[in-house]
């Protein structure tokens, strides 16, 4: 990383009016000392103000009562597309874009993946919610340039017990990663509880589709891994955004890419994959969940 000069008496790189020297002099250091050792750091532009964290709360606000309301309406028989439609309406409704359309060519502005998809499951009129199903509805949102991401995990109608507790274990796979996500640790420690988790529950982790910082743009550094060790990856440091996303295989972590549509990501052995996202903020103290 490169720090550029500051004199100690000059303003503060973080915009608080501050000279450096009683700002962020001592935290520049800090981090300074681990890449001294070998670590991999953050720059300051992965360094959320207090101004942009508000921007994503903001944002996130939307993408929850996104989530909230497919939450309500998501039923048996009904298609993907018209899961899309009420993420069209509220996002639309409430000021904000749904990031998904047109990213990268993306068609949609959601992601819906049933069973054995892993992720990028494209909404379209010709896909039903079948009874016993399990689906990731993942979304996400910009509004005034800030974005949001987040995604759950639904149930439709009865499902069977073991796919009920892949669901259910991902998620907790998600909760022990969080616990992890303290300031001065490493990400390798969050990606490596998760893995933990998912391997001790007969479970493999997707290993090449990760995590992302987000924020300012939806796929920011660092990437995110959820089967990494502890102490390496990059430094957690307060202000920085990214996301927790595990997706978690019953059989091999082994997937493809449809090659008709070039998105959507299967397993490899056809068995289900599940998946739990949230943007998650460094705090000086631990970590707070900002968008789930
Ligand atoms: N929401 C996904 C993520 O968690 C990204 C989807 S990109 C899309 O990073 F183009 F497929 F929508
Ligand atoms: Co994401």
């Amino acid at each position: 990383m490169v720090f550029h000069k500051v004199g100690r008496n000059d303003p503060c790189w973080c915009g608080s009016g501050l000279k450096y020297k009683k700002c962020h002099e001592a935290f520049d250091d800090r981090i300074r000392h681990f890449a001294w050792e070998g670590h991999e750091v953050p720059g300051h532009d992965l360094l959320k103000t207090p101004e942009d964290i508000a921007g994503i709360k903001a944002s996130a606000k939307i993408n929850m009562a996104v989530l909230d309301e497919v939450a309500k309406q998501i039923h048996e028989g009904m298609s993907t597309l018209e899961i899309d439609n009420i993420v069209n309406e509220i996002t639309y409704g409430m000021g904000g874009i749904p990031a998904d359309l047109n990213y990268e060519g993306y068609p949609k502005s959601v992601c819906t993946s049933i069973n054995n998809v892993v992720c990028h499951g494209i909404p379209s009129a010709d896909v039903i919610l079948k009874d016993g199903d399990i689906i990731n509805i993942d979304c996400s949102t910009i509004l005034n340039g800030y974005f949001s991401d987040s995604s759950r995990m639904f149930c439709i109608g009865n499902v069977s017990p073991e796919n009920r507790r892949l669901v259910e274990v991902t998620k907790e796979c998600l909760e022990k990663g969080l616990e992890q996500v303290i300031p001065w640790h490493f990400l390798g420690d969050m990606g490596n509880a998760v893995n933990q988790h998912a391997i001790a529950n007969g479970y493999s982790v997707v290993r090449d589709i990760g995590g992302h910082g987000c924020g300012k743009a939806f796929h920011e550094e660092p990437w995110v891994s959820h089967v990494s060790e502890p102490g390496t990856e990059m430094l957690m440091v307060p202000g920085m955004v990214f996301t927790i996303e595990p997706m978690v295989n019953m059989g091999t972590h082994e997937f493809y890419t449809d090659e008709k549509n070039g998105w959507t990501i299967y397993t490899k052995d056809g068995l289900p994959s599940a998946q739990w996202e949230v943007q998650v903020l460094v705090t000086e103290t631990g970590h707070e969940v900002l968008c789930w």
